[in-house]
């Protein structure tokens, strides 16, 4: 119950850096369902696009306009949670494996703002690290990652890729960060460096704990 009054007061301040006539990115997972209906109550003219078809069904069900991200090049802000946040503003998302379109999104916003619980900060990041490989060879791209498996149970990316984690200890973020990207047969991997953020709202107990890393 407390993790969940967090999660919707840092969701709740995060709508509040919506505006009039936006393009916003919306994230996937239980921090972002929170973050949905508070933006719907604000009643905004905006224009959204989603990082999966769970956050784009629940969205229009509560009359949030979401389009194809087809349609636009640039959104003003991305919300959207994370499962660990490191002091330096590393983050691993990919809990709910939609991290590749989660990036591309994120990488497209002006503004990108985390939304999370106080579980989520950690004094240092530590596995598993989600990735996402094509699925041609992908057996092979796994033993080239060395200690890396298949998520039981996940379901295929929408963009048809296998879910899968890296399980190896690590110290650097960016190095293992490097190495990910420079894998053939990985697509996406849930490393986010602090560079991509621009404000962590973390909920503690009533209270938004804001760390403004750009504006
Ligand atoms: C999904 C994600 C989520 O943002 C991350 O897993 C956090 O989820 P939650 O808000 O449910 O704790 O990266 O791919």
């Amino acid at each position: 119950v407390g993790t969940e009054q967090e999660k919707r007061v840092a969701a709740e301040a995060a709508a509040l850096l919506v505006d009039d006539g936006m393009t916003v990115g919306l994230g996937t997972g239980t921090t972002v369902a929170y973050l949905l209906p508070a933006l719907a109550r604000r009643g905004l003219h905006i224009r959204c696009v989603a990082t999966s078809e769970r956050t784009a069904g629940t969205a229009r069900r509560l009359g949030l306009p979401v389009e194809p991200f087809e349609a636009l090049d640039v959104l003003d802000i991305a919300i959207d949670g994370a499962d660990q946040i490191d002091p330096e503003g590393w983050l691993i998302k990919g809990g709910g494996g939609a991290h590749t379109r989660e990036k591309i999104v994120a990488s497209a916003a002006t503004r990108f703002v985390v939304i999370a619980d106080s579980t989520k900060p950690t004094l240092a990041l530590h596995p598993p690290v989600p990735v996402e490989l094509i699925r041609f060879g992908h057996r092979a791209t796994l033993r080239v990652l060395g200690k890396a498996t298949v998520r039981a149970g996940a379901p295929l990316s929408p963009d048809g890729g296998i879910i899968a984690d890296y399980t190896g200890a690590f110290d650097d973020p960016a190095e293992l960060a490097d190495r990910l990207s420079a894998t053939p047969g990985v697509v996406g991997h849930g490393l986010f460096s602090p560079e991509l953020v621009s404000a962590i709202l973390v909920g503690r107990g009533t209270e938004v704990e804001r760390r403004t890393l750009r504006n």
